[in-house]
């Protein structure tokens, strides 16, 4: 079957700590928040079909700046093609990160989120393994209560079969507190999720 969404480009454009480090253009952005570990890395690879696009890891905290990847689509029936940025984070909740370090990522990265203006949402990624934590909880919340909008996206499906990982979904919402909260699978691995993110994706822009 055709996609609807076909990705054209994906390219690193630029990393970034501080808000004169933002890219100079705007461009609509859709953010990869999650644990480190997570996959928000490989998501972005696994999306973006382009290998080693983002850095990823079996060493949590690889990923220790804001990056933006330059990305273009093209949607069926629709002539123009669509330019905006994903942008990978760095994980939280890795406790060999420094307390120093941690505190530090934490307010560049809520500097970032509160400032931007440009966000179209938030993907959080949780390990669909792994009951929601504190930390993911913390963090669906202040998404939540700053009016960032939240898609809960569970990676790594490709390790669980169809029912545990329906259950564990379930566990995640109840985890999260929205019993009705739709949440994606996904599988960097499969491809998993991929046609439906980039639905998404094409339906914020
Ligand atoms: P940090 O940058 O440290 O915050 O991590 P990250 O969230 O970017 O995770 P990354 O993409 O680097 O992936 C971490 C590990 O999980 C790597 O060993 C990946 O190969 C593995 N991984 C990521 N996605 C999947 C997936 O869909 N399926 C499986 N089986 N493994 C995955
Ligand atoms: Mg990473």
């Amino acid at each position: 079957m055709k996609e609807r969404v076909v990705v054209t480009q994906g390219k690193y454009c630029v990393s970034a700590v501080n808000r004169d480090q933002y890219p100079s253009v705007k461009r609509p952005e859709i953010v990869f928040i999650g644990r480190s570990n997570v996959g928000k890395s490989s998501l972005i690879n696994s999306l973006t079909r382009v290998r080693n696009l983002a850095h990823v890891s079996g060493q949590p905290g690889k990923t220790q700046t804001i990056n933006f990847y330059d990305v273009g689509i093209k949607i069926a029936g629709d002539e123009s093609r669509h330019d905006f940025y994903l942008v990978d984070l760095p994980g939280y909740g890795y406790a060999k990160t420094g307390k120093a370090q941690r505190l530090t990522w934490k307010k560049f990265i809520e500097e970032y989120l509160l400032s931007s203006g440009s966000i179209r949402f938030i993907a959080q990624l949780i390990d669909i393994r792994h009951d929601a934590m504190k930390s993911d909880v913390n963090m669906f919340q202040w998404l939540v209560a700053n009016g960032l909008p939240v898609l809960v996206v569970a990676t790594k499906s490709d390790k669980l079969g169809r029912d545990a990982g329906s259950r564990q979904i379930d566990n995640i919402r109840r985890a999260l507190g929205v019993p009705e909260l739709d949440i994606l699978p996904y599988s960097s691995l499969k491809g998993e999720g991929r046609s439906e993110l980039l639905d998404v994706i094409a339906d914020s822009l």
